[in-house]
């Protein structure tokens, strides 16, 4: 056993799977820029009670699974569990609410959670993840969802479902969560669990033991609690997935695992998980911005995991290009310094190059040219550095042609343009 191991559970990807990795998380993130949300880099740890405020003090999130500790100066500090508090927050900070509205934001990073791990459950994860604030319309919720499905799509995958659910406006909440802690009140629960339902009784329905679970059977369902603007909403959403092709379950016992969701919430759910079978979610936060101390804003976001959306792919045996885009590999024959001195003159016109170190012969040096999935390979050696002249090698079809070595990136790039590079 090595000295040092990684913390436990966390997720870490190397080569080969991180080039697929990259795939799927540049696949996220393009998907969410093609629909004009712009990047927001925000810092992987907060002010504690950005999290105990936003994602609400109820939540197994903010109650169990916080990497919470003191800085140097005091301060309590804790590593993000989730992306959209810290986005709500800099909008608020940096007045991004008074320009053109909605302002649509996406991100992509690590998170932390305390989880007991498990597979597709680790205590740091990556998600992309979009947030479009300060306009309430059916019709963003529909982006919205349009958007995280379909950079699934784009990766191939099918066998998940999506699942919707309306949580309702505050009116709906009151009306309901009155109900819900009348029917709460009637069963027998112990005082920790008490003293949570107190605080929000919708967390009972988070609790994974079957006595509770079939307590709660005859609860009441908010969906039966919606005004009538929150289920004209709903209905609008609904219809607007429909008209855009969008299959969809309504579950209306969904709870998210976030206290500040609103009206349209919703998850991906993939059937090759097992029990981490959920690859993404999000909806609609229409009182955040106001906790936070901003605006009476609203706003609606999704957060994708990367980690499980990369296993979902690997479930469904989907072909990831592991191509790292190379254009030439060199094997240097004696010295190594020309074929450097030549890599880098390359590289500044724009090439992928890259070269055979240590004191390889030439059969290890090709092999190693093999395995970089390179399209062309040169020989450097005494002879062609003191005649200029390459044979250039193409690595799938194995053909040479000769080439000075004045004239190489010109050439490179001419066959290279053709594949829709370089230009
Ligand atoms: P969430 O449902 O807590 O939502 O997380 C989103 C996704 O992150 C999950 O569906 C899952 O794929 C992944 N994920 C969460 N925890 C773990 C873990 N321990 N290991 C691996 N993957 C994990 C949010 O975080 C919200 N901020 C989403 C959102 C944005 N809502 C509105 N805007």
């Amino acid at each position: 056993m090595s000295k040092f191991q990684a913390p436990k559970g966390v997720s870490e990807y190397f080569s080969p799977r991180s080039a697929h990795f990259e795939f799927v998380r540049s696949t996220l993130i393009e998907t969410a820029r093609g629909a004009g949300y712009e990047l927001m880099e925000l810092p992987v740890f907060e002010d504690t009670e950005l999290f105990t405020r936003g994602v609400g003090e109820s939540t197994d999130v903010v109650r169990k699974e916080m990497y919470t500790f003191e800085d140097r100066g005091g301060r309590s500090i804790t590593l993000r569990p989730e992306g959209t508090a810290g986005v709500v927050r800099a909008v608020i900070e940096h007045n991004l609410d008074r320009g053109q509205l909605p302002v649509k934001v996406f991100y992509s990073g690590a998170f932390f959670r305390a989880e007991r791990p498990q597979a597709g459950r680790y205590r740091q994860f990556y998600q992309v993840g979009i947030e479009a604030i300060g306009i309430s319309d059916p019709l963003i919720d529909a982006e919205v969802i349009a958007i995280a499905d379909r950079g699934l799509k784009e990766l191939g995958l099918k066998n998940y479902r999506l699942e919707i659910t309306s949580l309702g406006d505050s009116k709906t909440r009151t009306a309901y969560l009155k109900e819900l802690r009348a029917f709460i009140s009637g069963i027998s629960l112990d005082e920790e669990t008490k003293a949570r339902a107190d605080i929000n009784p919708l967390r009972l329905f988070d609790d994974k033991r079957e006595e509770i679970k079939k307590a709660l059977e005859k609860a009441p369902v908010l969906m039966d609690f919606l005004t009538l603007e929150s289920s004209t909403d709903f209905e609008a959403v609904k219809s607007l997935l429909t008209s855009l092709g969008i299959k969809f379950v309504v579950n209306n016992r969904m709870v998210r695992g976030l206290d500040y969701y609103t009206g349209t919430a919703f998850e991906f759910v993939h059937d090759g998980l097992g029990a981490q079978s959920g690859i993404g979610g999000g909806g609609r936060y229409d009182g955040l911005m106001a906790e936070l101390g901003g605006s009476e804003l609203s706003g609606i976001g999704y957060g994708l995991g990367v980690d499980r959306i990369l296993l979902a792919c690997e479930a469904e045996g989907l072909a990831i290009p592991e191509d790292l885009g190379l254009d030439l590999f060199i094997v240097p024959l004696g010295t190594s310094q020309d074929a450097l001195l030549l890599a880098e003159e390359l590289r500044s016109r724009g090439l992928a190059v890259d070269m055979a170190f240590g004191d390889r012969a030439l059969k290890g040096g090709m092999k190693a040219a093999d395995k970089s999935g390179a399209r062309y390979s040169i020989v450097l050696g005494a002879d062609e550095v003191a005649s200029k002249n390459v044979a250039l090698k193409n690595m799938k079809s194995g053909e040479s042609v000769s080439v000075t070595l004045g004239s190489l990136a010109n050439e490179l790039i001419s066959r290279t343009v053709n594949l829709g590079e370089h230009s």
